[in-house]
């Protein structure tokens, strides 16, 4: 007989996140001397803005190494609280702020405040892989509100309004999207905003981290900026991971009505007390340097975004809607289903395409199975333009000698 497992069964149901490990297996077979272009990263291929390392430098050089608040230092929650009333419309005190290791642990945080046992959480599908692993880690039932590949994957309030049960507690949004790149239009917000009111117990996470990553004359928009009632039921959750280049440094942070606030301070204090104070200062360099090193990161993730899109257009048994935000793109590419590759390998999903393609293509990219859409593979265009071109050659290639069974 088999000793009994030592786990809880919540660690007995959870994975590693999808995305993490497709890269992990990228590197590893880079580090193996393998020729192969990396299209799975989650973060931005620039150097960290040069305002944050400096800030951290001098952090360690003046020793400011010890414990801080838990929800973090005074000057930093001033700071963000500054942007998000000039950038956001948003007015919150500094004390509704909370400094968090990463948007990631902040979604976290405010899921384990907000849900109880039984509690229902809308995501919107295509999904980043965290959110229903973390409703379920607080108890809580994700449901998934469908978007269309035809609409752009935009979530539309009329596609919500069907899903609402008395046991509805949160609704995630994440605009610009990942892995799709969607992005609400104001029109929609509001009519989610209108939802939101007259549905008295429901809570709105809202995940702005690629907010900045907009194209083509978007403009991003806060939901809590739209009614101060909006805003009372609303965590809006960023972080300085993509804006910044800072995935590495680990902040994140909520801003949230004063009682959500307060639990999640106490959280906090209970998990993981403050951010490195290190990361703090850095974060605190970013947010009050100058704009330009983001505009620069933007304009060509703007330009590479458009050639990406046009060396797809061009692929046979790939079609991609455009992306308004994020870095990524997210072709569907079930046409080639039940295929073989040119060296005679079986296609019968996502999975098996991503991992041809790595094997013998040299591209790596991720599958849409973990973000609940099978029929797509999440191409980032993180990478510099010669590298994209390069793995759009590669992609064109392996789908030309793909055969039909
Ligand atoms: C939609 C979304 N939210 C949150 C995060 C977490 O960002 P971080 O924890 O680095 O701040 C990511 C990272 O990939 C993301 O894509």
């Amino acid at each position: 007989m088999s000793a009994p497992s030592p786990l809880s069964a919540r660690a007995r149901g959870l994975g590693p996140s999808p995305t993490m490990a497709t890269d992990a297996r990228a590197k590893e077979l880079q580090a193996q001397g393998r020729d192969l272009i990396n299209l799975t990263a989650g973060e931005p291929d620039f150097p960290t803005v040069p305002a944050a390392s400096d800030a951290a430098v001098r952090a360690i050089a003046e020793g400011f190494t010890h414990y801080t608040a838990a929800t973090g230092v005074a000057e930093l929650r001033r700071a963000i609280a500054g942007k998000l009333q000039a950038e956001n419309g948003l007015r919150y005190a500094p004390e509704q702020i909370a400094v968090t290791p990463g948007a990631k642990f902040a979604l976290y945080a405010a899921m384990q405040v907000l849900c109880d046992p039984g509690d229902e959480v809308l995501i919107a599908s295509p999904y980043w892989v965290s959110y229903p692993e973390q409703a379920a880690l607080a108890g809580a039932t994700p449901v998934f509100v469908p978007t269309r590949e035809e609409d752009g994957f935009v979530l539309r309030a009329a596609a919500i309004a069907p899903l609402l049960t008395p046991a509805t507690k949160l609704l995630v949004l994440n605009s610009p999207c990942n892995p799709t790149g969607a992005v609400i239009p104001p029109e929609e917000l509001q009519a989610i905003g209108d939802l939101v009111l007259r549905h008295e117990r429901m809570y709105v996470l809202s995940d702005e981290i690629y907010e900045k990553m907009v194209y083509e004359g978007r403009r991003h928009a806060s939901i809590a900026a739209l009614d101060p009632e909006v805003q009372r039921r609303t965590v809006t959750i960023n972080g300085l991971s993509k804006a910044y280049a800072m995935t590495g440094w680990r902040v994140g942070y909520t801003a949230a009505a004063p009682e959500v606030a307060r639990a999640i301070a106490h959280f906090l204090s209970q998990t993981t007390s403050n951010v490195t104070s290190i990361a703090q200062r850095a974060a605190l360099g970013a947010l009050t340097g100058p704009a330009a090193d983001v505009d620069h990161m933007v304009a060509e993730f703007a330009r590479r975004r458009v050639r990406v899109l046009e060396r797809l257009s061009a692929m046979p048994h790939v079609r991609c809607a455009a992306p308004g935000g994020a870095f990524y793109v997210f072709p569907r590419v079930a046409p080639v289903f039940g295929w073989r590759s040119a060296a005679g390998a079986a296609i019968p999903d996502a999975d098996a395409l991503a991992l041809r393609l790595m094997e013998e293509a040299g591209l790596a990219v991720v599958p849409g199975t973990g973000f609940g859409a099978p029929a797509h593979i999440r191409i980032s265009y993180a990478a510099g333009m010669e590298a994209l071109d390069a793995a759009c050659d590669r992609l064109d290639g392996f789908l030309r000698g793909l055969r039909a069974a």
